[in-house]
């Protein structure tokens, strides 16, 4: 079989007197209108719990949307036994029925749920129209369009040659067990693309979302089964994550996890699983994506003007939640006062506030220990002697959690927020000489424990060959005049090593790779 060959999804401006504006907006007030009320989902029954929390928007904390409930370890084994169950059926099912199944789901986003995936991304994460629209609508739909052509590649790879009387084959079997689905709450397409690219390579899977991203998850659970997913393949649940870990990583059927989050959390996991290796079947399947602190390097040669709009879209888009945003920058003397003047004049430019308010450029973080996190280190950073704020360094909760976009200047290079990840639109500059590229060069990669993503700015190509070079380890994803953000599934395979996860590339084969265990068979005649 050929499955379609995809493209990206267009993404839509939701310019002024757009009918996509339009209805957008409907999509806001119509979830605004009603408490909502999310049960989990085990073995494809909606589970509800007396144990309730309130789903509110970062930007407007005093308003209640609804409440989701919460499980607890009953809830974890109760979806573990439905994967279970569900396992034999679906691994069997051909694999075009599969991709049948996520194809479809691609497009219920893409024509029937776009606004509703959009409007619960920009209320319970604190997106803007177009942050949420690049997220949960165009990527989660690249995911699963682009997934299923590799996963059909896969399936349909050259066998191994077989010599005369020899047929030798390699069946891409899935995984022995159940693989646990650890998501967060920064894109809604990563929470979506986590379990359904374990799921497509027939796989079942438990999949906990962050409690700040319960609100879109639950639609897209919704999307799920109406494009056919059967029951107990994909079962969301909501509890405590050690409550979860604790029978998750005990169980004998445990046979992987897809993850991704902070690098403390992935740290503690990795050595949960390595002291229970022996109670596993065989040895589970680690891939995780976590931290970073992404770096843009300017070049004396460099274009400035593009530069500062690369380097304020790549820290401040999203409010800097994006794993892959901008968070230190390092700035040659010859080209600071310009690029000074135009960060200023950008920065100034930005509206915050709501996400309602499509004027609003800058929305609110996404939680009060987040806001604690980040005001904690502007105090500090007003204190120290080695660094000054150049704008933002305000902060106020009353209505939501607003954090001013913020930059820090330093004089020391491996100053606290030049070195530690902040999650939060503040982005620290270092100024080096010109004539110190080399050194600035070896101070990037040595900065840092993080390897996420990078970009340098310059016109001469002997510099964008040393930082290609010298940076080599330094960034998974390393942009040549960009910003450091917005990979494209299918363009720029995503993920990072070092302290940055294990580099198995959301939304591409190598990751689907990683939930099938080949079995080679040589039949003689
Ligand atoms: N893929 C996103 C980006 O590149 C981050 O997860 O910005």
């Amino acid at each position: 079989f050929k499955v379609p060959t995809p493209t990206n999804e267009p993404i839509y401006s939701y310019a002024p007197g757009t009918k996509e504006r339009a209805l957008l907006k409907n999509a806001l007030v119509e979830a605004r209108s009603k408490e909502i009320d999310i049960p989990m989902y085990i073995g494809g029954k909606e589970v509800t719990t007396k144990n309730k929390k309130t789903i509110s928007p970062p930007h407007n904390h005093k308003h209640k949307l609804g409440e989701f409930s919460y499980g607890d370890t009953t809830h974890v084994k109760q979806a573990i036994d439905a994967a279970l169950a569900a396992k034999n059926d679906w691994e069997n099912l051909a694999w075009e029925h599969r991709a049948a199944i996520f194809l479809k789901a691609a497009d219920l986003i893409a024509t029937k749920y776009r606004y509703e995936l959009n409007a619960a991304t920009m209320l319970c994460q604190s997106k803007n129209a177009f942050q949420a629209e690049i997220d949960s609508a165009c990527e989660m739909i690249d995911f699963l369009r682009f997934n299923v052509s590799y996963m059909a590649e896969i399936y349909q790879q050259q066998p191994p040659i077989s010599p005369s009387g020899v047929w030798n084959r390699l069946e891409q079997r899935p995984l022995e067990g159940f693989i646990f689905a650890l998501t967060p709450f920064n894109f809604t397409a990563i929470a979506g693309n986590l379990p359904t690219s374990c799921a497509m390579m027939g796989n079942v899977v438990v999949w906990k979302p962050a409690d700040t991203q319960v609100y879109s998850a639950n639609v897209l659970m919704k999307i799920f089964k109406e494009a056919g997913v059967p029951d107990g393949v994909i079962n969301l649940i909501y509890a405590d994550g050690p409550e979860v870990g604790e029978v998750v990583f005990n169980h004998p059927d445990f046979a992987g996890i897809h993850f991704t989050g902070s690098t403390a959390v992935f740290q503690h996991i990795w050595k949960t699983i390595g002291n229970n290796i022996h109670k596993y079947k065989s040895y589970p399947r680690i891939v995780g994506e976590t931290g970073g602190k992404d770096f843009i390097l300017v070049h004396p040669s460099a274009d400035w003007q593009a530069a500062v709009t690369g380097i304020v879209r790549g820290a401040f888009e999203y409010q800097g939640q994006k794993c892959s945003a901008a968070s230190r920058t390092y700035i040659p003397k010859s080209l600071w006062s310009a690029m000074k003047e135009k960060m200023l004049a950008d920065v100034a430019s930005f509206k915050m506030g709501g996400t309602e308010d499509f004027s609003n450029f800058v929305n609110a973080v996404i939680d009060e220990k987040s806001f604690n996190k980040l005001a904690k280190y502007l105090d500090q950073a007003k204190k120290d002697k080695d660094s000054e704020i150049i704008c933002g360094g305000n902060y106020d909760k009353t209505e939501g959690y607003f954090i001013e976009p913020t930059i820090i200047l330093t004089s020391n290079p491996k100053y606290t927020t030049m070195c530690e990840e902040l999650f939060g639109p503040v982005l620290t500059i270092y100024v080096y000489e010109d004539d110190a590229f080399e050194a600035t060069l070896k101070l990037v990669d040595e900065t840092s424990p993080y390897a996420l993503t990078g970009a340098v700015f310059a016109q001469d190509r002997y510099a964008i060959e040393q930082a290609s070079v010298a940076l080599r380890n330094a960034a998974g994803n390393f942009y040549i005049n960009d910003k450091c953000t917005g990979a494209v599934v299918g363009q720029q395979p995503f993920g990072g090593a070092r302290g940055s996860g294990t580099n198995d590339k959301a939304g591409a084969m190598v990751n689907l790779l990683r939930w099938v265990s080949p079995r080679t068979i040589k039949e003689t005649f």
